[in-house]
């Protein structure tokens, strides 16, 4: 079986998700190539593959506006083609499933069969900070599932989550995340301490940063990926109203995982709902 991969991916929790999936399903036998979704240099189409995964992250109870993009200009499947949509979020809640329901639409119009939704939870890695041990688990939980995943994937099996009416409008509101991206990202700006590596440019999928003066400048095509202020070495990286929430630094991954009485309030019953499912 040969399967593509495209992948939308700011911080690097969904490239790992959608690297794992495609390990796995080359262990048992198959060919699997992975495209980052990008600006610049767009993703060939998937003639000639017999599955197709498409991984992005949640932004704002949403799909990404680069992976709307994508989706948009993918042309009309050659064949019926059964797809897997990968998300990763930073909080269990159901309504991240709203991140579904336009990349399912466009995918429909073109021919496309959505078979699954494979959905995962991973530590935030710039808004927001988990503790280590919420992390480990977390990161336990995406390991654990990742073979029984590939495994559904080729035998043909998924799930296709439903969204009721009240998700599906606070998705639609929420949307003002793409407006409202561009705005946002063309005022980030690169702190006293930046040294001009030029890392910022080099990771922005949307192509929207360029050096000038051994500065990055920030154009008018940001996503609020984040992928610049993470990868940035010298965190300079000041991403306007966001940088208030604005946490770097890596997770101790060996710590030992958060058992369920010492999970917190916050989205508690969405996290034990999760842990539950991704641990049986
Ligand atoms: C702008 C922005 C919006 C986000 N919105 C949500 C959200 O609505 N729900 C959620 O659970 N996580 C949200 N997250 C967290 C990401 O979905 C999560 O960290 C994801 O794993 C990042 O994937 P990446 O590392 O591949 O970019 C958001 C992150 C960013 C940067």
């Amino acid at each position: 079986m040969r399967t593509i991969v495209y992948c939308f991916s700011g911080t690097g929790n969904t490239r790992r998700v959608c690297e794992g999936l495609a390990r796995e399903l080359r262990n048992a036998g198959n060919t699997v190539t992975i495209f980052p979704i990008t600006a610049d240099c767009p993703p060939p189409p998937p003639d000639g593959y017999d599955n197709i995964l498409i991984g992005y992250p949640v932004h704002a109870f949403n799909a990404p506006a680069p992976v709307l993009k994508f989706l948009k200009h993918l042309p009309p499947a050659y064949k019926p083609l059964p797809v897997w949509l990968v998300r990763t979020s930073g909080e269990p809640l159901r309504l991240n499933d709203a991140a579904g329901i336009s990349p399912k639409r466009i995918l429909k119009k073109k021919g496309y069969l959505v078979y699954g939704e494979l959905h995962y939870c991973m530590p935030y890695n710039i808004i927001f900070r988990h503790a280590d041990g919420m992390a480990t688990r977390m990161k336990n939980a995406y390991e654990r599932n990742c073979p029984a995943d590939a495994s559904d994937i080729l035998d043909g099996r998924g799930e296709v989550r439903k969204v009721g009416p009240v998700r599906r409008f606070a998705s639609f509101v929420l949307r003002i995340e793409h407006t409202a991206a561009p705005f946002l990202g063309k005022r980030f700006k690169a702190g006293e301490n930046c040294i001009g590596c030029g890392k910022c440019a080099e990771v922005c999928p949307q192509s929207n940063i360029v050096m000038e003066g051994g500065k990055p400048k920030f154009g008018k095509n940001c996503s609020i990926c984040m992928g610049c202020a993470f990868s940035c070495p010298k965190d300079a990286i000041k991403t306007s109203l966001l940088n208030g929430w604005r946490v770097n630094g890596a997770y101790a991954f060996e710590a030992p995982p958060v058992k369920d009485e010492e999970l917190g309030r916050y989205c508690r019953k969405a996290y034990l709902r999760y842990f539950h499912k991704m641990e049986q």
